[in-house]
């Protein structure tokens, strides 16, 4: 890797080198720099460095190894990659580092709106299965959503951030009525619930409603009802669930998918379940990737490689492991739209909220 580094630069140099290619000598560079950043903002985060540096006191290596309980060697080197990343400045004086406020509004806990750095996370987790993608290149197929060590627990994290943290605030004003009906009573779903953090949420705040979550993976329900058992909510169910495989008739008043949708296996078939359960009367509502659906429409999005990549790694792959359609998390809100239309939706509001870049909602009702 380092003679790599080294390569790029000596071609950077290089005499012979034209300006375009000395300009992308000079973007693939910027490039590795800020993956390895991504890396070391996991790092951080999941070590606890970044709450010990929350408070923005500047401290040595030893000091701040000594705070966080870690090793000092492994604290150092970290810090060498986050102040040459530009995340934490260095008193060279003093060998102290500080994180400054504006920096860590943006890297603290999950739970607070706006928290950016759990979403780093995703790099390492979709970097473990980097072979096995590799493989389905040659010979296609997918990667069963199994085969992602930590993916559920990074996606709850992440669900905090986005969902959980702006559900009462940003998410339920989006529908008009939406309020006052859980206030009163009604029945609540949510597909593809994962961990169960939004139902049992509502399900505490809501006590006049039920809430029944569906996932088909076992690990989340479980997940999902040891939360719901240990706050002692009686209004909320889960249920291990195909939700290509929904039966029944209408009998919700809402129904919630959460970036859930666009990795399923067979997604047409999952919104025509979700229309035909929720009655007539009833709330759809869509949380799933902002983009456009043509790649070329997204060349301004200040995520797009994040998406793509986050597609080709987790959302496309888990899709054809279950011999799906594979539509991938940049499917776009084109196409979202004529899906929702042809599954049965006639009014359709789209929203952007400022505290959840990543996400458009869809208020969608029959
Ligand atoms: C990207 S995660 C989102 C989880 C959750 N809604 C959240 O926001 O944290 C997608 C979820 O859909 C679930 N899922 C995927 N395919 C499914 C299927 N066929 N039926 C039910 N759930 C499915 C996965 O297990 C996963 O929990």
């Amino acid at each position: 890797m380092c003679n790599n580094t080294a390569m790029i630069v000596e071609l950077a140099d290089s005499p012979g080198m034209s300006p375009d290619e000395e300009a992308f000598a000079g973007q693939l560079l910027d490039t590795i720099n800020k993956a390895s950043a991504a890396l070391m903002i996991s790092v951080g985060y999941r070590a606890g460095l970044l709450d010990a540096m929350h408070d923005g006191v500047a401290r040595t290596s030893e000091e701040l190894a000594a705070l966080a309980d870690l090793d000092e060697r492994y604290v150092r080197e970290w810090l060498g990659a986050m102040t040459t990343a530009k995340i934490v400045t260095l008193d060279p004086a003093t060998k102290s580092y500080r994180l400054p406020a504006a920096h860590a509004a943006l890297l603290g806990d999950s739970a607070e709106q706006g928290n950016m750095a759990s979403m780093f996370q995703f790099i390492s987790v979709l970097g473990n299965v980097e072979s096995r993608i590799v493989d389905c290149f040659r010979t296609g197929g997918g990667v069963p959503y199994e085969a992602y060590d930590r993916f559920h627990e990074v996606m709850a994290e992440e669900s905090d951030a986005t969902v959980v943290a702006g559900l009462e605030e940003h998410i339920i004003p989006l529908a008009s009525g939406l309020l006052g009906a859980l206030e009163s009573g009604i029945e609540v779903a949510d597909i593809g619930c994962g961990a169960g953090r939004a139902m049992n949420t509502l399900a505490a705040r809501f006590p006049n409603s039920r809430f029944t979550g569906f996932d088909l993976c076992a690990e989340t329900i479980e997940r999902a009802r040891d939360e719901a058992a240990a706050q002692g909510l009686t209004n909320v169910r889960f249920e291990q669930k195909d939700a290509s495989l929904l039966e029944g008739d209408a009998r919700f008043d809402c129904i919630f998918t959460f970036d859930s949708v666009h990795d399923q296996a067979h997604p047409a078939t999952v919104l025509s379940h979700i229309r035909r359960l929720l009655r007539p009367d009833g709330i759809y509502l869509m949380q799933d990737i902002d983009a456009a659906s043509e790649v070329a429409d997204n060349l301004d999005s200040p995520i797009g490689t994040y998406l793509y990549t986050i597609s080709c790694m987790h959302c496309m792959t888990v899709s054809l492991a279950q011999g799906g359609v594979g539509l991938g998390a940049a499917w776009g809100e084109q196409l979202a739209i004529a899906m929702l239309n042809d599954a049965g939706f006639s009014s359709i509001e789209t929203h952007r909220l400022p505290h959840d870049i990543v996400n458009l909602y869809y208020v969608c009702r029959p």
